[in-house]
């Protein structure tokens, strides 16, 4: 499937062109139904390889294959009208070698309809974003704390504090320089956020970073409160959807168990009963 690029529809370039200007709105989204939710409010729209955790209980993005993206690209495709819909590359589709980060970036978008695709990694994915970029698949880079290296880095904490702040910047300015249009800052310190802000030419995307950066981006589900297995300190709960279906899913079992579960002929409307 190939979603034909909308007249109305974001680009990366329009998101380059927002450095330094609107803020950009960015959320995840792995579903038509919170595709289209997100649309309205947003400018760019995520299908994370968090989806793995979100929606598949994995303990961690690396089991997340192309076809699990591929399927929920397609899903966030069909809701997707006005954002820019960006793909997650999964753990082990980029990493050996620029043509691999093609053959496979290439499908994504044919399959999906996606407009740009993300992966994770500063200098040392250099080489891979400018070789994607020069062959017309725009590059969101992904730098800071990178999900997929967990076993690596030793778990999901801040990256560049001290005198690790010269490598995040380093990588920064190495993904800028390579052609991504954009670039997530995830776990760095508000200070190191703000000054990589200043120094690069490319939007900035914080998650759990500073206020500072050029756009914001969060897992939908944590800041619904739907996902509820753990929450990031950085992430402010708008609402707290799983706590609203549970009392819901109690309630309907009370009506089921007391036998006052309606019957065929009561009508409800939105507000409630019509009858
Ligand atoms: O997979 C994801 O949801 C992400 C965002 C947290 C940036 O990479």
């Amino acid at each position: 499937m190939s979603r034909p690029a909308q007249n109305k529809a974001l680009n990366a370039a329009d998101i380059l062109a927002r450095k330094g200007s609107t803020p950009l709105v960015c959320l995840t989204a792995y579903t038509t139904p919170v595709a289209k939710l997100a649309d309205e409010h947003c400018d760019l729209v995520l299908v994370g390889d968090s989806v793995g955790m979100v929606l598949h209980g994995l303990t961690s993005t690396l089991d997340v294959t192309l076809d699990m993206m591929t399927l929920h690209g397609r899903a966030v495709a069909r809701g997707t009208e006005r954002a820019l819909m960006v793909i997650d590359m999964p753990f082990g589709s980029y990493e050996e070698s620029p043509a691999q980060a093609f053959r496979n970036a290439a499908r994504l978008m044919a399959d999906t309809g996606a407009g740009a695709v993300k992966l994770e990694g500063g200098r040392h994915m250099a080489d891979t974003i400018r070789f994607l970029t020069e062959r017309g698949i725009p590059v969101m880079a992904h730098i800071g704390l990178t999900p997929q290296a967990v076993n690596a880095i030793g778990g999901y904490k801040v990256q560049g504090r001290g005198t690790d702040a010269a490598r995040i910047r380093d990588d920064a300015q190495a993904v800028a320089d390579a052609g991504a249009f954009s670039v997530v800052l995830e776990k760095v310190p508000a200070a190191l956020a703000d000054e990589i802000t200043a120094q690069v030419s490319i939007p900035t995307v914080g998650i759990g970073a500073s206020a500072g950066c050029d756009g914001q981006i969060l897992v939908i589900d944590d800041m619904l409160g739907l996902f509820d297995a753990f929450k990031p300190k950085f992430v402010k709960r708008y609402a707290h959807l799983a706590a609203d279906a549970s009392t819901a899913i109690e309630t309907y079992a009370a009506e089921v168990h007391a036998r006052t579960f309606p019957a065929a002929e009561h009508v409800f409307t939105d507000q409630g009963p019509a009858s």
